[in-house]
């Protein structure tokens, strides 16, 4: 795939066949992937392939979770408040809502149906049944925010080079949701932040989901020419 074609087709992608994805797939995506610049070279990312018996332990811990009301608290701040997710203004509360009616609509869920909502969100809370989760850490010695914009860095080279090998993507912070329970889980030291999970699989297609194509503000909107 061309590098312009796979970053103009990269989309989200909310549903996955259950076909499992190849360890060795993901270890090449992610030896090309770390390519990503980062400051003074610092590399501070590592990564957590979580399949099989553990991801499905994770799911369940994070549905139960969700299920018992527990305050998402992930180790990246969400808002100001610990916890609660900052109220989004003008514009970016507009871009919010539009995803929102986007999805909804193509899933023939209305806002009245909440029973139909809280059914997706618990297919979110389970990571929308990837087969495969990458969850993206640093070192907490490594302060500051200078590290986590490298950390985009990465994450934004593991999403475009999945496409590569047929697979689909969801950067999501719904998988880090709860900290405590991947420790756990998945084994992550106390001495490492955990950042963000990326879901990751073979796309399901015939899913209404995945025909979401967001949308994008105006180029000449947003680009001011200084010269
Ligand atoms: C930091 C970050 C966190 C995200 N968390 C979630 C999430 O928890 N659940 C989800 O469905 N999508 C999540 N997304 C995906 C965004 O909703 C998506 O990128 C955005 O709507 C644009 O759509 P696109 O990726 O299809 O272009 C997240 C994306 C980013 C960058």
């Amino acid at each position: 795939m061309k590098l312009l074609e796979g970053i103009k087709s990269r989309k989200s992608i909310r549903a996955f066949k259950t076909d499992p994805v190849p360890v060795e797939t993901l270890m090449e995506i992610l030896s090309v992937s770390v390519q990503a610049p980062s400051g003074v070279n610092l590399q501070p990312w590592e990564f957590f392939i979580v399949k099989g018996e553990a991801l499905k332990d994770l799911k369940h811990a994070s549905l139960e979770e969700h299920r018992l009301g527990k305050t998402p608290n992930p180790e990246l701040p969400i808002g100001d408040i610990k916890g609660v997710s900052p109220v989004l203004e003008g514009v970016f509360r507009e871009r919010q809502v539009e995803l929102a009616k986007q999805m909804f609509g193509l899933l023939g869920i209305s806002k009245h149906d909440k029973e139909g909502m809280e059914q997706w969100n618990e297919r979110m809370v389970q990571f929308y049944n990837a087969p495969a989760v990458i969850i993206v850490v640093i070192d907490r010695t490594l302060q500051g925010l200078w590290p986590i914009l490298d950390i985009g860095f990465v994450a934004q080279n593991i999403i475009l080079a999945a496409q590569e090998y047929g697979l689909g993507s969801c950067v999501m912070r719904a998988i880090v949701d709860y900290p405590e329970q991947i420790r756990k889980i998945v084994g992550i030291p106390e001495s490492k932040r955990i950042i963000i999970g990326i879901a990751i699989g073979y796309p399901d297609m015939n899913h209404p989901i995945n025909r979401l194509k967001t949308k994008r503000e105006r180029i000449d909107e947003i680009v001011t020419l200084v010269s």
